[in-house]
């Protein structure tokens, strides 16, 4: 179940937002909205109680809509109290977003922390989006999000990063409307496919799926999508609203 660059990427984060009634509307209108659109896989990534319903409603769903997770628990089992594990995301969904900037900032997530996360999103069978970037705008702070991606990708093997995912999301961008410009963006995502070409390979770096998340919205997404290095969107805001995450899939559909 290997990822590469021949299809784009259209990911919803839903983050802490949606009633179980928005939650039905909202998956089912985009199911409806990006039926036939090729070149892309679309991942919504709604709140956990909502995965098992919205999984429900899409069985017969398009095969390019999957479901994805904004968290998980490195462990299977265990005593940690309101904790998700990867062994019951595994069946509900095929993508866990990882490292995201509100859970390492909000809830200390470490960079070890979310190694250890990856490592076992591998070991279970799931693809994580990882999340790095940078919290200062003026420190346009290169090296913190290079470190996080050094740290989080401890000890990945070769074969595992071609079931990876990197989404680049500067943490002043994000829910802010101050998007990063996307010559910016595709800059940074040129520096963390070097990265990876001076971690591992060319070959592991060309085929690693780069995305980019902070204020992407219908009218800038093809700005981003027009950067060779960026494969996608990591979408929070506007994802919730139909129409715009229809508009921006199909839009990134048109890069393959
Ligand atoms: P935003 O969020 O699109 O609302 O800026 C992106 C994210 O946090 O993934």
């Amino acid at each position: 179940m290997a990822v590469d660059r021949q299809k784009k990427f259209s990911i919803g984060n839903w983050k802490m937002n949606t009633d179980l009634a928005d939650a039905l509307v909202l998956s089912q209108g985009v199911r409806d909205g990006v039926e036939g659109i090729n070149g892309v896989e679309i991942i919504l990534c709604p709140p956990f109680v909502w995965l098992y319903p919205i999984a429900e409603t899409l069985k017969h769903t398009p095969k390019n809509l999957s479901l994805g997770a904004q968290n998980m628990h490195w462990q299977e089992k265990g005593p940690f109290t309101g904790e998700v594990s990867p062994m019951m995301l595994q069946k509900v969904v095929k993508y866990v977003i990882l490292g995201h900037s509100e859970r390492r900032f909000h809830f200390n997530e470490s960079d070890e922390l979310i190694n250890d996360k990856v490592q076992s999103a591998f070991e279970h069978g799931l693809i994580p989006v990882l999340c790095i970037g940078e919290r200062s705008k003026t420190n346009s702070g290169s090296d913190e999000m290079i470190n996080q991606l050094v740290r989080d990708l401890n000890e990945v093997s070769e074969q595992n990063m071609s079931n990876l995912i990197v989404a680049y999301e500067p943490v002043w961008a994000i829910g802010t409307g101050d998007a990063a410009t996307a010559e910016y963006a595709g800059d940074v995502a040129k520096k963390i496919r070097r990265k990876i070409t001076e971690l591992y390979n060319e070959k592991v770096a060309e085929n690693l799926p780069i995305l980019y998340g902070g204020s992407v919205v219908k009218s800038n997404i093809a700005e981003y999508m027009d950067e060779p290095d960026i494969d996608g969107a990591l979408v929070g805001g506007a994802s919730l609203k139909i129409n715009d995450f229809v508009e921006i899939s199909k839009e990134i559909g048109r890069y393959r």
